[in-house]
Formats: structure tokens, sequence, C-alpha cells
């Protein structure tokens, strides 16, 4: 079978599906504080549907399959598809990014449904600011979380992901070094991008790897370890001991020339770059009954108009009209 390819010659091997729209939290650089216009239930995608899609898509190369949202954890029965995916021919590595607040419930579940990794998006380690930042004092609440699920030895690596924002994340730093340093989480953090549902990003606003690295070298000096092939985080450890600390630089240092990825949005829409303005239905095709063949051809006329990169940095650009929590991160 020939593998996806786009009209660059960037092969398509990573999809993200987002599997809800919904959130229980209300980040201000993803959603404003009254949340969304969230989808109708049967606007999504059943877990049928998306373990159909997700099996098409194993046999044209896709290998790494991420579960987001919203917050997929707050999807009924998330684990259940997990357990759907597992099985799937050709998926090498099944993943969730979650915020972390319905971990402590779920992690044994999503173990013994096969999930090989976890991102935990966690933007402070203080109790008040994690509250400003997120609109939830749910600090305490997801690091219970995240131990619960790093109490599987074989779900590894961990990563954390923090958002970095000027005038907020300069402080939070130091505190994230130290989880860094003490367990064997690899912290990251993720340059702010324009897809905010406030619509309030501005330039000035982001925090840049650089900046957050310059920050951490001045106190632990770091050092670059090999990049993998399309990896988004350029990864350091530690000069004097334990620990790793990431940094995905989407807007300073735009990584589309590597890009190997693909989204399906909670509704069954294709997305071939995190800002795309256009979007490829699948769910209509799939529930009028289209089989195998026909949907291949959508999909790989979609992914051939992939992007070439984002336009975040340019005079004139456009967000796209769905937000981070719309589109899966
Ligand atoms: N910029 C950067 N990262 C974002 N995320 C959500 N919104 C934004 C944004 N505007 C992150 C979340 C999570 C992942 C799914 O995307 O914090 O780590
Ligand atoms: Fe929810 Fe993640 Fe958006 Fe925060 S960033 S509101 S946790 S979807």
């Amino acid at each position: 079978m020939e593998a996806l390819i786009d009209a660059h010659g960037r092969p398509i091997t990573d999809l993200r599906v987002s599997v809800t729209d919904r959130c229980n939290f209300r980040c201000r650089y993803c959603m404003p504080a009254e949340g969304m216009p969230w989808l109708d239930r049967s606007d999504l995608l059943s877990f049928e549907e998306i373990a159909r899609l997700v099996a098409l898509l194993a046999r044209l190369g896709i290998t790494d399959v991420r579960l987001t949202g919203g917050e997929p954890l707050a999807r009924r029965e998330f684990p259940r598809l997990v357990s759907m995916l597992r099985p799937i021919e050709g998926i090498r590595d099944l993943s969730v990014t979650t915020n972390g607040y319905l971990l402590e419930r779920d992690a044994r579940a999503l173990v013994e449904a096969g999930i090989d990794r976890i991102n935990v998006s966690i933007d402070s380690l203080a109790r008040d600011r994690f509250h400003e930042v997120t609109r939830r004092d749910a600090l305490p609440q997801v690091l219970r979380g995240l131990e619960a699920i790093a109490a599987f030895e074989r779900v590894r690596p961990i990563k954390v992901n923090a958002v970095a924002m000027r005038d907020f994340t300069e402080d939070e730093v130091f505190r994230f070094c130290e989880l860094a340093r003490s367990t064997d989480y690899q912290v990251r953090f993720i340059e702010f991008m324009p897809l905010d549902g406030d619509r309030a990003w501005t330039a000035d606003q982001v925090l840049t790897g650089d900046e957050v690295r310059a920050l951490i070298e001045a106190r632990h000096p770091l050092e670059a370890l090999p990049r993998e092939p399309h990896a988004t985080a350029r990864v350091y450890r530690f000069r004097d001991g334990g620990g790793e600390i990431g940094f995905i630089n989407p807007v300073s240092e735009p990584f589309c020339a590597d890009c190997n990825r693909i989204r399906l949005t909670a509704d069954g829409e294709l997305r071939t770059c995190l800002f795309s303005i256009r979007e490829t239905d699948l769910r209509a095709p799939l529930r009028a009954g289209a089989d195998d063949a026909e949907l291949e051809r959508i999909l790989r006329d979609a992914v051939w108009r992939k992007e070439l990169k984002h336009r975040v940095n340019e005079p004139g650009f456009v967000a796209p009209p769905r937000t981070m929590s719309a589109i899966g991160g």
C-alpha cells in the first residue's frame, strides 16, 4: 500500500484524534470563562466511527495516535475507545493528552485498555496560580492524577506540558525545573499560539522557548539531546544531574517542514494543519455508507493538499475559525 504523502513530499504517520470539544477546565489561553457552544452529541463521531477511520489510516501508514479533546477523559467511557484502538495493526504508539483532572479515577482503566504514554497539561505548580490560569482550583487533584498514572511503570515517558506566557510563566520556571529534576517526567514548555477562544492572543504574550531556556540556564546549565525525527520538542538534560526539559516552539521556530501530522476533530473533520482554514468532512461520507476505497480517496486527496506551513508570523495571518479545544491540541 502506498504511504500517505502530501504534495510537499512529507509522509504522514501521526494522527491526533479529538474525542470531545468539551472540557471541565477553562484555561485562559484556550477557552472563555463561559465555555464554548458545544457540539451536539449526535455530531460526535461514535467510538466505532473513530475506530474505523483509525484502522483505515493505519493501513495507509499512520503509526502514532494521540487522543485529545477538549478533555478526552470527559467523554463517557473513554477507556473503552482506547481498548478498541489498541488492537489495530500498525499502531505503534497510542497516547493521551489530558488536563489530568479525571486521571486519578481513570489511570488504571487506561493502562488496562493499553495506553502507551500520557501527557498531562500543567501550567503552574502553585495552587493559586494554577487556579488563575485554568479557572479551576484543581492543582492537587491533577497532581494526584499524575501520580496515579506514574505508578504504572510501563506508561513512559510521562510528559508534563506547560503553555508559556509572558509575565506569568517566568515565575513557574524553577518549580518546573525542580519537578523535572526530582521525577522522571519530561517537562515541556509550549509557546502560546493564536488558538485561544477569547481571540486575545498577541505576539508579545508569547514567552519563547529561548527565553525560558535562558532563565533556566542562568541557574542550571543544560545540554541538548539529539533531535528525534519529526519531534516537535527540542529536549535538553540538566548537566549536573537527572531530568529533562523540552521546548516546543511553534511560534518562534516553526517545525512545519518536518511535519508528519494530521488531525481528526470530534465531529469528524480532517484537518491537515493546526491552523487550517479548510477542513475535509469525513463524517458525512462515513454515515452515507462510503466504503473504504471511497474514504481512502478522500483522505489521500485531503492529505495531498496539506498546508506547506503556518503563517502565524506573517502579516495578515488569519486565525482558524476553530480554537484549540475544538481542534484537539
Ligand atoms: N497555545 C499553546 N498551547 C495551547 N494549548 C491549548 N491552547 C493553547 C494555545 N493557545 C495546549 C494545552 C495542552 C495542549 C492540548 O494544548 O495546554 O497542553
Ligand atoms: Fe480544557 Fe485543555 Fe482547553 Fe484547558 S487547554 S480549557 S484543559 S481543553
